[in-house]
């Protein structure tokens, strides 16, 4: 499996020959100025939610693109009223195969807007299940108890979380975090975007490492193969 990741919490992977971006939020951040959403390819967009800085950039890639989207009921809702046909509504304690594997959408302890104040429905994370591995994207969430589900369901090969902080789960809960999904490699987002979620990043590393886990914080652009 190939990750990508363009900053803030969008990311790329490649599972089963298909793209999947998740959480676009690339041309409105100014630490991801070097990436061109035009030349970003996708054949899906998963988004956790409604805030700005998960869906800044979904509507512009999902119509170059032609990618579906797949998100919770009301933001189907909502890119469908913004042009966007291609969309699969999920919800909370569902589960859909699509053709690189099967999805099934968690809680998210968090809250979801859309950027013009249209009701957001709840927040999502995401379970992946593929042929190539399988991966949990938690979204923006603080650690919650029903983490310690997900084992039970799958058996994970990387979790990606918020550590920033401020909005989300901080560094020492997303160890928490990686302890109650029973993973040890975590890749980190939601950091460093802006001042409130600034982190000291080999901190971070250290304390994940001391935990017997590992941190992966790929630079934005760059592609980590898992
Ligand atoms: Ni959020
Ligand atoms: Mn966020």
């Amino acid at each position: 499996m190939k990750y990508t990741y363009f900053g803030h919490a969008s990311f790329l992977v490649e599972v089963q020959k298909k793209k999947i971006l998740f959480d676009p939020f690339i041309s409105y951040n100014e630490l991801a100025k070097h990436i061109d959403i035009n030349n970003i390819a996708a054949d899906y967009i998963f988004v956790s939610h409604g805030h700005v800085d998960h869906i800044a950039d979904c509507v512009a890639i999902a119509k170059r693109t032609g990618a579906k989207v797949v998100t919770n009921w009301e933001i189907h809702d909502w890119l469908q009223k913004q042009g966007i046909e291609n969309t699969h509504p999920m919800n909370i304690g569902g589960k859909w195969t699509f053709d690189f594997g099967t999805v099934k959408c968690v809680i998210a302890q968090h809250s979801s807007s859309l950027p013009d104040g249209s009701y957001g429905g709840n927040p999502m994370g995401f379970i992946f299940t593929t042929a190539n591995g399988n991966f949990y994207y938690s979204g923006d969430t603080s650690l919650t108890l029903d983490m310690q589900l997900i084992p039970t369901w799958v058996d994970l090969d990387f979790a990606i979380l918020p550590i920033g902080s401020n909005f989300t789960m901080d560094v020492d809960d997303a160890i928490n975090a990686s302890v109650f999904v029973q993973t040890n490699k975590i890749i980190g987002v939601h950091y460093n975007t802006f001042g409130f979620i600034k982190i000291d990043t080999e901190d971070a590393i250290n304390r994940f490492n001391n935990a017997g886990k590992t941190l992966l914080l790929p630079a934005i652009g760059e592609t980590i193969s898992l």
